[in-house]
């Protein structure tokens, strides 16, 4: 694409530069000139368009997977958001990916652990649990859930729950597209949990407030992995006992 502006790349071709070209070509090379102002916009060309999804729409669909599909074949009973102007990329937006997972009480997916950072905002449900790198948080209704990149984390629902669905976020293809991604799947496929349950939110939901006397923190996200955006009382509506053994926050 030539541009007739100062700056930018405006050849013209000639027989002499096509065999040039080709020449180049048969050693896997090119001119960057036949191509600099395609890569090199003048400004970024975004081809998602606008889309809403109604969750009204979607949630009879994302329930009727339930009974098409067991997690243990899905691996994970997402239904994935696709924007219009993305089709084929497995994108909600730009280069992230989006889906509505659903479970029913008594599932569980395997734990696992993968290059992509993931995000995670609870829509309905009850009994519904994460674990983050062997720290187990329950979920209800307005969590905001996150599983840095790297970390091993599982999700379920209780057998006493009800059918939860939520809404996941990760940066997966924009990975991808560094050819940096990866997948490992746990080898006791669920992770056991040696702190006590919601350790990393009593530990660090105070806002403005540290742990004194334990081992500082040095990994490079947040050590607390649910923050509770709907109802931000809720965890501390009821006195809770802080554990008596300080939980290690290293994996
Ligand atoms: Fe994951």
């Amino acid at each position: 694409m030539r541009e007739d502006v100062i700056g930018r790349a405006n050849v013209e071709d000639t027989p002499e530069l096509d065999r040039y070209y080709h020449e180049l070509g048969r050693q896997e090379s090119y001119a960057l000139w036949t191509v600099a102002n395609s890569i090199e916009p003048w400004h970024p060309q975004p081809t998602s368009l606008p889309q809403m999804w109604s969750y009204k729409a979607m949630r009879p669909l994302v329930l009727q997977a339930l009974d098409l599909v067991s997690p243990e074949k899905a691996g994970r009973r997402v239904i994935a958001l696709e924007n219009p102007g993305r089709k084929g990329t497995s994108a909600c937006v730009g280069w992230l990916y989006s889906g509505l997972q659903v479970m029913k009480p008594g599932e569980s997916a395997t734990a696992h652990s993968h290059a992509s950072s993931a995000l995670r905002f609870i829509i309905e449900g009850k009994g519904a649990y994460t674990v983050v790198d062997g720290h187990k948080m329950d979920l209800a209704a307005g969590d905001f859930v996150i599983t840095p990149n790297g970390t091993w984390h599982d999700h379920g629902v209780e057998s006493d729950g009800a059918v939860t669905i939520w809404q996941d976020g990760l940066d997966m293809l924009l990975v991808n597209q560094l050819d940096a991604n990866f997948y490992a799947v746990h080898p006791d496929l669920v992770q056991k949990s040696n702190h006590p349950l919601n350790d990393s939110t009593m530990v660090y939901g105070g806002a403005g407030l540290l742990p004194a006397g334990g081992e500082a923190w040095s990994k490079p996200y947040s050590p607390s992995s649910n923050t509770n955006g709907a109802a931000p009382t809720r965890r501390w509506s009821t006195p809770r006992r802080r554990p008596t053994a300080r939980p290690t926050t290293a994996s």
